[in-house]
């Protein structure tokens, strides 16, 4: 534990999952069932959650001539370091909660497994931006990837280029997060993101209920 952690009084909440599993739609309802409950949340995401990251954000998803599998891992933990350091840590410090969309879990598993550059160093590259920082729980929203190719489908918003990449790569990010969590299963809660979306947030909500007692 750094000198920063020991400061930390608030509660880091991620949820992960590939692409159309429903992480926005279950960071919204923590976050409206939280802030009526009169806490104080920091509602964030990545890639793109500061002013830099939204730069970056549109490279990695957005750049057309492609981007090299090592410059795209290092370029998710640049939006890292800097999100880390000037919204998730200042904000867990004061005792907020932070809910976020994607964190560390998804280099693991899309840089990691999906572009197939090797879990452990990935992680360390991510545990180093991130100064060690890892979250107090993290939602796995668990989805075939054929269903959410469906779900994407019909939404009809063009897709970035991690969405555009073949079943076979999904299937291994969904089968690195599922490694992850059977890992780490004190800090992971998996759901299944086919049950109604009510449920789920049954679920998380009684998660993160016990954490703030
Ligand atoms: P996301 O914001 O979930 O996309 P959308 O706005 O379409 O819901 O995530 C963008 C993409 O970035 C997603 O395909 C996963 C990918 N990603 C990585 O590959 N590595 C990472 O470290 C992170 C945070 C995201």
């Amino acid at each position: 534990m750094t000198g920063s952690e020991g400061r930390r009084r608030g509660l880091f909440v991620t949820f992960e999952g590939g692409d159309g599993a429903g992480k926005t739609t279950q960071a919204s309802l923590l976050e409206e069932w939280l802030s009526d409950a009169g806490r104080t949340v920091v509602r964030t995401r990545e890639p793109g959650g500061t002013d830099v990251g939204v730069l970056i954000r549109d490279i990695v998803l957005h750049h057309r001539g492609g981007v090299s599998p090592r410059a795209e891992a290092l370029l998710y933990a640049a939006d890292r370091a800097h999100h880390v350091e000037t919204v998730v840590r200042p904000a867990l410090e004061r005792g907020d909660v932070v809910i976020q969309d994607r964190y560390l879990d998804s280099s693991v598993a899309y840089q990691g497994a999906g572009r197939v550059l090797g879990r452990d160093e990935v992680r360390s590259l991510s545990l180093w931006a991130a100064e060690g920082l890892l979250p107090d729980l993290t939602v796995l929203l668990d989805l075939d990837p054929a269903v959410a190719r469906d779900r994407l489908d019909a939404d009809d918003k063009p897709f970035d280029r991690l969405e555009a990449e073949r079943e076979s790569f999904h299937t291994r990010v969904r089968e690195e997060f599922l490694a992850l969590a059977t890992a780490e299963p004190g800090r992971f809660l998996v759901l299944d993101a086919t049950l109604p979306a009510e449920d789920l947030a049954g679920a998380v909500r009684a998660r993160v209920g016990a954490l703030l007692g």
